[in-house]
């Protein structure tokens, strides 16, 4: 059974555990102490059953940096050499004429830049390597020197780790769709590395049919359809859904014909997995036939610091054409019945098993995890948070089917003060605009 060493990035640190659960369960990875990890420390030596469970984990996750087959774990240097020395195989296997090698080294939990030049020649000196060539641009062994530390001011590690590079996470997600050079973006464009880590919380999978009821510039769905997803969204500002009017970006002034949300995924190759952007009030499920079922739902719900919460009122259309229809918005949409009815379409239109994931504003003197959305067929899988103010946070929910809903069922949230989000925010002017 491959000992493993994860290396997790240090951001997003609620969201880890979350993560690497909804990844596992995807590809029945089987990890025999998963509990411990935790949001404090950012290295964790794992049992799995194969290294090809790692490889599957590494082809989804965000929060992972890199992966370690591990061979030594030490206290101090000289505790890890007298290791080497009593079983040199750990190296030999390492030491091959046709196979070269790169030592790489890399210290965690510590403030000051470490000489790790310094480190890797140390090791050498103490265990050299005669017969493998060294190539520091392709090694078929990439070989690491890990160091644990306490705290960022300690001089000595905790903890000494060597062993073999398995693979690195998807972390590259973030820079290759970042917001800078996305087409087309809006004021409430998703984090493109939260909304990743949405699509693996929502456990999307190649094939999946996948909604996002308020797709605003399609931020949450192109990571779905990175996945090998096919996705739609419905969206209630004309404006929004077809990018009109002025652009977000500082100084541009009016959008051009080439931003579009369909022109995001062309940036992507992923263009052929974009089915609809319906221009749609998502308060309305009646544009959803009894049929109609999604694999997976994800969401930003507006709630109403950048853009409002919205629904058509007695669905009067205000102007008509052969374009489109923009319709009537004039009622606010009460976040309480904004968050229910996306709870109650999640319970209506999802697979069994299907899975939910949105956004929930919270006011952090108000929070109590008791009040947070239920619906009788709908269970909370994990509730993760993203500090947003000294006052407030927004918490991703995931929730799974897990059968269908019975007459009458009907989504319940006690009073937990989201609906005075908004006032509670405009009082108290937020550092961070969610
Ligand atoms: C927070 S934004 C979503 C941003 C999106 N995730 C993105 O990355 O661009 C919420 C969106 O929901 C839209 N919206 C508000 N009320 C709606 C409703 N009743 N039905 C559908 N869309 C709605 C807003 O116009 C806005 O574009």
């Amino acid at each position: 059974m491959p000992l493993v060493l994860l290396v997790f990035s240090q951001s997003h640190v609620d969201f880890r555990k979350a993560e690497f659960e909804a990844i596992c369960s995807m590809f029945a990875i089987r990890v025999q102490n998963m509990q411990v990890l935790n949001e404090n420390e950012h290295i964790f030596v794992l049992n799995f059953e194969t290294c090809s469970d790692v490889e599957k984990l590494l082809t989804r996750s965000v929060l992972v940096k890199f992966a370690i087959s591990l061979s030594l774990e030490a206290n101090t240097y000289e505790d890890l050499y007298s290791q080497i020395g009593k079983n040199p195989a750990v190296v030999d296997n390492f030491d091959k004429p046709d196979e070269s090698f790169a030592l790489r080294f890399f210290a965690v939990g510590r403030k000051k830049k470490l000489d790790g030049i310094e480190r890797i020649k140390m090791f050498l000196d103490n265990v050299p390597f005669k017969n493998a060539p060294i190539s520091l641009s392709s090694p078929k062994n990439e070989l690491y020197l890990i160091e644990k530390y306490s705290s960022p001011t300690d001089e000595k590690p905790i903890k000494i780790f060597f062993g073999k590079l398995l693979g690195e996470g998807r972390s590259e997600l973030k820079t290759k769709y970042n917001l800078r050079d996305r087409c087309y973006i809006g004021n409430t464009t998703m984090d493109p590395e939260l909304s990743f880590i949405q699509a693996n919380l929502a456990m999307i999978l190649p094939g999946n049919l996948v909604l996002d009821p308020f797709v605003g510039t399609g931020g949450l769905i192109l990571p779905a359809a990175e996945f090998g997803a096919f996705v739609m969204g419905t969206e209630i500002d004309y404006q929004t859904a077809r990018a009109k009017g002025r652009s977000s970006r500082q100084g541009v002034g009016m959008r051009n014909e080439s931003e579009s949300i369909k022109a995001n995924f062309e940036q992507h190759c992923t263009d052929q997995n974009l089915l609809a952007i319906l221009i749609a009030d998502s308060s309305k499920h009646g544009v959803w036939s009894s049929n109609a079922r999604f694999d997976v739902i994800v969401a930003d719900p507006p709630y109403g610091v950048r853009e409002k919460a919205r629904k058509t009122v007695k669905n009067k259309p205000i102007v008509s054409n052969e374009e489109y229809t923009q319709y009537q918005q004039k009622e606010e949409y009460n976040l309480e019945t904004a968050f229910c009815d996306l709870l109650n379409l999640a319970a209506r239109i999802l697979v069994s098993n299907g899975r939910v994931s949105f956004w929930y504003p919270v006011i952090l003197e108000r929070y109590c995890p008791k009040n947070l959305p239920q619906h009788p067929a709908m269970k909370l899988i994990s509730n993760c948070e993203q500090p947003l103010t000294r006052k407030t946070s927004r918490r991703l929910l995931t929730y799974q089917k897990i059968r269908e809903p019975m007459n009458e069922e009907e989504c319940e949230i006690r009073k937990t003060g989201v609906s005075h989000y908004r006032s509670v925010l405009f009082s108290s002017k937020p550092s961070i605009n969610p």
